[in-house]
């Protein structure tokens, strides 16, 4: 290991690591210092495989060069360019070519474009947009926001509120009048399944009863992620979306997919949305946006959702909202190059050739000693693991460790691996990924 990376070392102390137990990692660090296509270099010189697309972003791999000339272009063109009563044309130009992609159907797509900083940035902006409209069209009692157990929405108050993941609201307060949908995990009736799980459809009816409890006219807006991810991988019940969306509909309730994870070819089409058929009134998403390389996310917001917030003296802002990255030009540009990218080589809809190969091949770790379930879809996996008694997470951490010293990168959740690679990825390196994983779970029982 070099000295600049040294266990210990006083170098290491200043970055206070996200989501990271910080005095462990720095006892003995895992660093990458170059990455190109589907590999990382480690700073001991190894070749390690992405299996998850860096955190679910890098969805065209590493090291593209287009992106970076874009980039290069745009800093030495126009660096920033407020968007505060200003414009530049790569923030319109941008938008334009996400409204050709954006999800829904055609004639229906969600193609009016909000852009934010982050994947949090993008939930609490939807999040504030529902509420906007409700007021904007005389419904200004819908306050109340529902997500959903297990929900993941990124970690600012809004996202948090929403979110349903315990360790990430236990020591902050949270939003007045927000509430959950239960989740749809099912171990007993769904384990060991390719795709949607049969069972579950039913638990969409859980919206019902929060109607019944606090009135729809309480109400704004439903937020769930179509494929929960960093929960650790639950895939939607048959069923599921559809009666969610028509319950939405039924009560005036917004319905929101958070795809920060999904969008962008993660399941074999452009967006969940399109993958499931259902359609949102709004869909955040980051990551893939900029194919994780600048950071940026977008909230697709549907012409109804829009134009009912476009009323008023013109002169007024109609929304109250914005962050001073909104539209950055070196975001938007690695945006175009990363979605003439995503266009060129298919990958929008890549995940749907491979997903059988993926699903075969992850699936063959049935059977190891302790994988109590296995989920897939598109390029997704998640693959949980028994946990040890009185040390949860343990036995999925040494198998994140044992990976990464054989050449794969995971990610864990308690005891749940999830897997989402560049979807660059080929049969070849599938194969030698579900190898890696099959022997440290060996290792791990
Ligand atoms: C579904 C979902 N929403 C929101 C976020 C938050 O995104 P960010 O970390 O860019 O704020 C994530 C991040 O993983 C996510 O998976």
């Amino acid at each position: 290991m070099s000295d600049r990376v040294k266990g210990n070392s006083p170098k290491l102390e200043s970055f206070w690591m996200p989501f990271t137990a910080n005095r462990q990692f720095k006892a003995s660090p895992r660093m990458l210092v170059a990455a190109s296509g589907m590999y990382y270099t480690s700073d001991d010189g190894r070749q390690v495989m992405d299996g998850t697309a860096g955190l679910w972003c890098v969805n065209a791999g590493h090291g593209r060069r287009s992106i970076a000339e874009a980039v290069e272009r745009q800093l030495m063109t126009l660096d920033f360019a407020p968007t505060f009563q200003m414009g530049h044309p790569t923030a319109f130009d941008f938008a334009e070519r996400l409204a050709a992609v954006a999800p829904g159907p055609a004639g229906a797509k969600l193609d009016r474009v909000f852009f934010t900083g982050s994947g949090s940035e993008s939930v609490d902006t939807a999040l504030k947009i529902a509420l906007a409209y409700q007021r904007a069209i005389g419904q200004g009692t819908r306050t109340r926001l529902i997500g959903r157990e297990r929900g993941y929405h990124g970690v600012g108050f809004g996202g948090i509120s929403v979110g349903g993941i315990l360790n990430n609201r236990r020591v902050y307060p949270t939003l007045n009048g927000t509430d959950h949908l239960r989740h749809t995990h099912d171990l007993a009736r769904n384990a060991f399944v390719k795709g949607q799980p049969e069972h579950g459809a039913e638990l969409a009816d859980d919206l019902e009863r929060l109607v019944a409890l606090h009135g729809a006219e309480t109400i704004a807006a439903c937020i769930v992620e179509p494929v929960a991810g960093s929960t650790g991988v639950l895939i939607p019940p048959k069923g599921y979306l559809e009666r969610l969306r028509d319950i939405c509909t039924r009560y005036g309730i917004l319905l929101i997919f958070d795809e920060v994870i999904s969008g962008f070819g993660r399941l074999g089409a452009p967006f969940a949305t399109d993958y499931f058929g259902v359609v949102p009134d709004l869909v955040t998403t980051a990551k893939g946006l900029t194919n994780g390389i600048i950071p940026m996310g977008a909230v697709f917001a549907s012409r109804k959702v829009h134009d009912g917030l476009m009323h008023g003296p013109e002169e007024v802002i109609e929304l109250f909202h914005g962050y001073t990255y909104s539209g950055h030009p070196v975001s938007s540009a690695a945006g175009i190059a990363a979605l003439s990218i995503y266009e060129e080589e298919g990958l929008l809809t890549r995940a749907s050739d491979l997903g059988d190969d993926w699903a075969t091949s992850v699936h063959e770790l049935q059977g190891r000693k302790n994988v109590i379930d296995i989920r897939t879809i598109g390029l997704i996996a998640g693959i949980e693991l028994a946990s040890r008694p009185g040390a949860p997470g343990s036995r999925a951490y040494d198998v994140f460790v044992d990976c990464f010293q054989r050449g794969l990168l995971i990610r864990t959740t308690g005891d749940i691996i999830a897997l989402s690679p560049p979807l660059i990825i080929d049969r070849e390196q599938i194969a030698s990924a579900t190898a890696i994983l099959a022997e440290a779970i060996n290792r791990a029982a």
